[in-house]
């Protein structure tokens, strides 16, 4: 088996082999998701906290179900229902948890960097980070290139994309770091404040005009502008925003017809993709949400697999 190490803190530090190797094991849990009985019993008796300190839908709702279905206890720490709100700081609040010995904690935080601060703090427990701040988003985009392998037969050599907020946005710079282990051609087009220079240092392509952007892409992924960070710095018009950057089905049709249509979630309709490239027939984003249960299954097991001989 690949070692993975012992946290799950960002694609960047990831090997190739261990990328393919959590997209692999991700696959066997897809059958398992599909079942009437969707259970098995690999983490019985491991303890996992999910604290989440920014809101969440879908990361903290399918991690949540992952850790159930592999028979772990998982228990839900939001900011707004924790000590947090009585001015308990962060590194207070994780040395309780702590104390109650856990297994796993599944980290998402407005702060880039903070599950890095926990995995110091904590060294006997097993860190993932869900999203932190404006940096990495690991476990999306291990969901988004199990997608694209499923949907396109492979992850090598596409051109892929990235459509908007790539800049405050932690799934863009999570999946080129993944992408470029596979020999991708990986664009981002957006407002030239947030298409920046820094991303060519990662091998990305800048463009300021949509369709020529979208011409040839193999997959194109709707990024959601992130204005609950720096709101109003980048774009102080979404209504503009829309009018050159929307991902339209005119778009689409005339410059990349064939291409696999990805949205980490959640999107605004109208503003950055319109209802009928999101509902339409190349959109997968209903399959990323599926796919992201399997591939946080496979994260957990992994991370813990080391562990699980000793419980057996
Ligand atoms: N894609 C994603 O991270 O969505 P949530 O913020 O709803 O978890």
């Amino acid at each position: 088996m690949v070692n993975v190490g012992q946290h799950l803190l960002g694609i960047e530090s990831l090997t190739k082999e261990q990328i393919v190797h959590y997209l692999d094991t991700a696959e066997s849990f897809i059958e398992i998701n599909e079942r009437s009985i969707k259970k098995v019993p690999t983490l019985r008796g491991k303890t996992i906290i999910n604290l989440f300190l920014e809101p969440s839908t879908r990361t903290r709702t399918s991690f949540e179900i992952a850790g159930k279905r592999l028979s772990a206890d998982t228990i839900n720490i939001s900011a707004s229902a924790s000590s947090i709100t009585k001015g308990e700081t962060l590194i207070d609040t994780v040395l309780t948890i702590q104390a109650m010995n856990p297994d796993l904690i599944v980290m998402r935080h407005a702060f880039s960097g903070a599950p890095w601060l926990l995995a110091r703090e904590l060294p006997e427990v097993k860190i993932i980070n869900a999203g932190d701040g404006l940096h990495e988003h690991p476990s999306q985009a291990l969901l988004d290139a199990l997608t694209m392998r499923r949907r396109l037969g492979t992850l090598e050599n596409l051109t892929v994309t990235f459509v908007g907020d790539a800049l405050r946005g932690r799934v863009a710079r999570s999946n080129i770091f993944l992408l470029r282990n596979f020999g991708c051609k990986l664009r981002i087009v957006a407002p030239p404040a947030i298409a920046v220079d820094e991303f060519k240092a990662m091998g990305v392509e800048i463009y300021y005009n949509l369709a020529e952007a979208l011409k040839g892409s193999d997959v194109v992924m709707s990024l959601r502008m992130k204005n609950e960070y720096l709101k109003d710095f980048f774009v102080p018009d979404l209504g503009e925003y829309s009018e050159h950057y929307c991902i339209t089905s005119k778009l689409i049709k005339e410059n990349c017809p064939d291409a696999l249509i990805l949205a980490p979630g959640p999107y605004i309709r109208g503003v950055e993709i319109s209802s009928d490239v999101i509902d339409g027939v190349k959109s997968a984003y209903a399959e990323q949400v599926t796919m992201g249960v399997a591939v946080r299954m496979a994260i957990m097991y992994l991370l813990c697999a080391g562990t699980l001989e000793e419980s057996n």
